[in-house]
C-alpha cells in the first residue's frame, strides 16, 4: 500500500510511511555547506525539475503561489556576478577603493562556485486577504523544501542572501519586479569536503509545553 491508513485504532509505528526512516535520517542529516566548497556535479535538468516541483510543495495560504524561480546556471553565472560587480563599484563609490575593490571582486564570485543557483523570489500580493507575513513565511518555506530536495537527490547546498539580495540594482539585475524580493540565493552542488555538523539549539529551552493558568 502507497499511503498509510490513518485509521485511529491503527498503531502509529504502523502507520508510518514506507521508508519513513530512510527519509528521517537524511532530515537529520542535511546541512548546509560553504559556498565555496560547493563545485560539480550539480542537478541535471530532470533532477533540479524534480528538486523545484517538491519545494513548491509548499504549504501556501490561499494559493497564491507568493514566489517564482531565478534559475542560473553555466555561463548565465559568470554574467550575473560580473554584472554584480560592476553595479556593486557603482554604488560604492564613496567606499575606500581597495576595499570597493575587494568586495567587487566576491560579488563577481558570488553564483561561480556551485554549478546551479536557485534564486527564490518572494512575491507576495498586497491586496491579498492573506497576510503579506504568511505569503512570505510560504517563500521560506519553498527555500527549505529545496534544500532538503537537493539533500535527498545527493547534492549539497546552501541558503543565503547578502549584498546580491538586497541591493535594488542587484534585484533588477536579477530579474525582479517591482515589489518582489529574494526570499533565498540557493546554491547546489557538490560539496569539495564533507560538512561538519554545526551547534543545534537547545530544544528544550525553545520549547514551551503551554498549560492553562492555574493546571498543575
Ligand atoms: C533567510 C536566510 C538568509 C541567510 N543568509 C546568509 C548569508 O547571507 N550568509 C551566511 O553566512 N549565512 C546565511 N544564512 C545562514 C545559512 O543558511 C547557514 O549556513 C545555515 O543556517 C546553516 O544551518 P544548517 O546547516 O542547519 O542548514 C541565511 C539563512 C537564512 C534562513
Amino acid at each position: 500500500m502507497d499511503s498509510p491508513t490513518t485509521r485511529p485504532d491503527v498503531p502509529a509505528a504502523s502507520r508510518r510511511r514506507p521508508a519513513a526512516e530512510t527519509l528521517l535520517a537524511l532530515l537529520e542529516a542535511r546541512r548546509s555547506v560553504g559556498m565555496t566548497t560547493l563545485a560539480a556535479p550539480g542537478p541535471d535538468a530532470a533532477e533540479l525539475k524534480r528538486a523545484l516541483a517538491i519545494a513548491v510543495r509548499s504549504p501556501d495560504h490561499g494559493m497564491l503561489e507568493p514566489w517564482r524561480f531565478v534559475v542560473l546556471e553555466g555561463e548565465a553565472r559568470f554574467a550575473a556576478g560580473a554584472g554584480l560587480a560592476r553595479l556593486y563599484e557603482a554604488e560604492n563609490q564613496a567606499m575606500d577603493p581597495e576595499k570597493r575593490a575587494k568586495f567587487a571582486g566576491i560579488m563577481s564570485r558570488v553564483f561561480t562556485y556551485a554549478p546551479t543557483v536557485v534564486i527564490v523570489v518572494s512575491r507576495t500580493d498586497a491586496e491579498a486577504r492573506i497576510p503579506a507575513w504568511e505569503q512570505e513565511l510560504s517563500a521560506g518555506a519553498v527555500c527549505m523544501n529545496l534544500l532538503h530536495a537537493v539533500h535527498a537527490l545527493g547534492f549539497d547546498g546552501t541558503w543565503l542572501t547578502g549584498w546580491a539580495a538586497y541591493s535594488p540594482g542587484a534585484q533588477a539585475l536579477l530579474g525582479l519586479d517591482a515589489g518582489e524580493r529574494i526570499a533565498g540565493i540557493v546554491h547546489i552542488g557538490t560539496a569539495k569536503e564533507p560538512p561538519g555538523e554545526r551547534k543545534r539549539p537547545d530544544l528544550a529551552a525553545r520549547t514551551t509545553w503551554w498549560q492553562a493558568p492555574g493546571d498543575a
